[in-house]
């Protein structure tokens, strides 16, 4: 195992990080204050040809791996994790299951736009009574002549209200359980479908979070994705994927906090020396600096293994539960290394700490990574 980014890679990294400096740090803190998506951002990032970064040339990507977008996603979350998810959501939840599971005519029609990125995707499963347990699906499709009329509703949906195209799972046997689901493409202007109520939240607050109801919603059968009944193993492949995009993400966001906390025991004066002398506060940061590091090996080697076609459902499960973690743990302990100012929005720190919590509960709580990590070294 190569344990260094190629050279490729590497530039990749610098090109982002600087796209993160100049372009998404400066409204960072005002995006969560005004609790805004940050649409002049997704704009550039469709220049940069972020929003293709891992679809092929041929469907209009940029032909980059699962590295190259974890890298993107790792660089603009050390600055602002709403970026961060916005790019993920659309990416793995939205870009994926139709580059893996869809038709070339669905490539053509729904995947080229969204890898130019003049159109936005998210990912519709989570319900009111279908959360950790998303086999419980209330929302029916049925078959009517040449399409399907949808009924029901979605909740915290990211990038809902600002996306256009949607990967939306429901019942088409609602007898067969988890085989009778199926997975759908649906654009938002289909008439039937409208955005619900738009979640005020602790965190990532510029990243839209809203409910989808459909409403007698008719879909053509050209818009099923992969087959009738396979939705729940779609779903679940998908976040297989999603997961390393939010451990890239939970990973940026600890060293952002990293970051900043570094520069401040530095800077900031007690006892008439900077804090970062003192032996306590050296032990804090040394444990932060390891996990970061053990999270980081995690969260590369998910991705390359995902990008050379290896097995990689377990190793995202265990990269998302740790860097996640390590965000939540690193960020609270760089609020305290801060002290008062910490505590304050005249810092960076208190947001971070805020941003780091959905990353242990979007796409599989901890809880739910636990559970297939033990399937997976049970089975
Ligand atoms: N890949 C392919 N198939 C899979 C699979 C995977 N990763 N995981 C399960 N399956 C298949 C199983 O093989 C099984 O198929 P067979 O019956 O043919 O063998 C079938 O699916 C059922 O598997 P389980 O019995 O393991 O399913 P379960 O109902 O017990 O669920 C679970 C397991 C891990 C808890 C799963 O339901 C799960 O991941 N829940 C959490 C869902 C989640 O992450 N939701 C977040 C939604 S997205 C979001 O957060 C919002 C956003 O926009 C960011």
């Amino acid at each position: 195992m190569n344990f260094n980014l190629s050279k490729e890679h590497k530039m990749i990294q610098k090109t982002f990080a600087s796209f993160t400096k100049n372009e998404v740090e400066p409204i960072a803190a005002e995006v969560d204050e005004n609790e805004r998506f940050p649409s002049e951002t997704v704009e550039k990032m469709k220049r940069f040809g972020m929003m293709g970064i891992a679809v092929p040339r041929e469907y209009g990507g940029a032909g980059a791996d699962e590295l190259a977008y974890a890298l993107a996603v790792e660089e603009l979350s050390k600055a602002c994790a709403t970026t961060g998810v916005i790019l993920s959501a659309h990416s793995s939840l939205g870009c994926w299951p139709i580059l893996k599971f869809g038709t070339e005519a669905q490539k053509e029609k729904y995947l080229k736009p969204m890898a130019s990125g003049e159109k936005l995707g998210a990912f519709g499963l989570t319900e009111p009574n279908a959360g950790t347990d998303a086999a419980s699906q209330q929302t029916v499709a049925v078959l009517e002549g040449d399409h399907y009329r949808i009924n029901g509703s979605k909740i915290f949906i990211t990038n809902g209200g600002e996306a256009d195209t949607y990967i939306i799972f429901a019942m088409t046997e609602p007898s067969k359980g988890l085989k009778g689901i199926t997975a759908f493409i649906v654009e938002s202007d289909t008439p039937g479908f409208t955005i619900g109520k738009k979640e005020k939240k602790l965190g990532i607050k510029g990243s839209a979070t809203t409910e989808l109801v459909f409403k007698n919603m008719m879909i053509p059968k050209e818009n099923l994705l992969g087959k009738e009944g396979k939705g729940f193993k779609i779903a679940m492949q998908t976040l297989d994927g999603g997961r390393i995009g939010i451990a890239a993400q939970a990973l940026g966001i600890a060293e952002g906090a990293m970051e900043k906390t570094v520069q401040y025991v530095k800077e900031r004066e007690q006892f008439n020396r900077p804090i970062g002398k003192f032996q306590g506060l050296q032990f804090m940061m040394a444990d932060m600096e390891t996990q970061i590091q053990a999270a980081k090996l995690m969260v590369y080697q998910a991705a390359a293994a995902k990008a050379e076609g290896k097995p990689y459902g377990k190793l995202a499960a265990m990269a998302k539960l740790y860097a996640s973690e390590t965000a939540m743990e690193v960020t609270t302990k760089a609020v305290q290394l801060h002290g008062g100012y910490g505590y304050t929005s005249d810092y960076p720190i208190e947001r971070m700490m805020r941003d780091a919590k959905i990353t242990e509960i979007y796409e599989g709580t901890s809880e739910v990574q636990k559970m297939v990590v033990a399937a997976d070294i049970l089975r």
